[in-house]
């Protein structure tokens, strides 16, 4: 466990995961306070891999809890295990009372309860949780602020120790305050040019160093675009993989226009920054990576 802010940095580091300042500070407090860390922001840009990062560099077991428009309790947290019941009442000896039917060997636990219960304690990811309907929410509210769950039949689950939770949102609908008030919140941003390159650096270590400087600076002039969809760090490493495999030392135009479709996945965008467009974003990459 981290006991400051470089230290929580550096070990994320260690792990390839470069974290902003503010983020390494978000989730130093969220492990040492031992509440959610909320993260909602722009996509591919690390929201999903900062859990990842942290369960491996503690050591923990990752949940991960994807969610979906109509997840339900059943799916998120428990299920009772009715085709088992049902076998066993047809086969029992004697009458099986309800207090036998709902006990715990007919439990199917799921990720929630999992978090609670399994020692450790893991990292629970609940990831876009914005696709999930709103009444799921109100059921989460219990896990988050007392880490533990009610199950009628059965009693409350509490955690003995709580888990370490993040949640993330693409923010296509806003996530109730009774939910964000329990959380420790921070918006994801495109990293700048030089945390970028760092992340190159981390993530793709065979990219040359000039040819890493020209991506970066070429997708940092993409994003001052206004398309549909700009791309985020999750394509800035795709592409250099691209590149790479393709052997480019640098970029040209020719190559740009053929690897376009790896850094933008709508053809509107595709149709706007092709030609004149990525001529002049080259141009002024050319610009940029001389005199930086
Ligand atoms: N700060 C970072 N350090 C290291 N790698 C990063 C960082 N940010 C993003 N990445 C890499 O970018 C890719 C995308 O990250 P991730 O899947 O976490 O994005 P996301 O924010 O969850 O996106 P989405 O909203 O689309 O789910 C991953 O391969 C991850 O390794
Ligand atoms: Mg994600």
């Amino acid at each position: 466990m981290p006991t400051s802010i470089d230290e929580c940095a550096g070990q994320l580091l260690a792990q390839g995961y470069v974290a902003e300042r503010e983020l390494a500070t978000a989730a130093f407090l969220a492990l040492r306070l031992q509440r959610p860390l909320f993260l909602e922001g722009e996509p591919g840009t690390g929201k999903t891999e900062i859990a990842k990062t942290l369960a491996a560099m503690l050591g923990r077991p990752l949940l991960r809890l994807q969610c979906y428009e109509g997840l339900d309790m059943a799916a998120a947290a428990y299920e009772w295990n009715y085709a088992r019941q049902m076998l066993e009442i047809k086969t029992a000896d004697a009458k099986l009372s309800a207090d036998d039917l709902f006990s715990r060997r007919f439990l199917i636990p799921r990720a929630l309860l999992q978090a609670l219960e399994l020692p450790g304690p893991p990292v629970l990811l609940i990831d876009e949780l914005d696709r999930a309907d709103e009444p799921f929410e109100a059921f989460l509210l219990e896990v988050l602020s007392e880490f533990q769950l009610t199950i009628p039949e059965l009693g409350t689950i509490k955690a003995a120790e709580p888990p370490i939770v993040v949640i993330t949102s693409n923010r296509t609908r806003e996530i109730h305050d009774a939910v964000k008030r329990r959380c420790l919140y921070h918006w994801v941003d495109f990293p700048d040019a030089a945390r970028e390159l760092e992340i190159l650096r981390q993530r793709v270590p065979g990219a040359p160093e000039a040819l890493a400087r020209q991506v970066v600076a070429f997708i940092q002039g993409l994003r001052m675009l206004d398309l549909y969809k700009l791309p985020g760090v999750a394509e800035t490493i795709e592409w250099s993989r691209a590149l790479l495999e393709l052997n480019a030392v640098a970029l040209d135009p020719q190559t740009v226009q053929q690897t376009l479709g790896v850094l933008l996945k709508y053809q509107d965008d595709i149709a706007r920054v092709q030609g004149s467009e990525a001529a002049r974003l080259l141009e002024q990459v050319r610009a940029q990576v001389h005199h930086g």
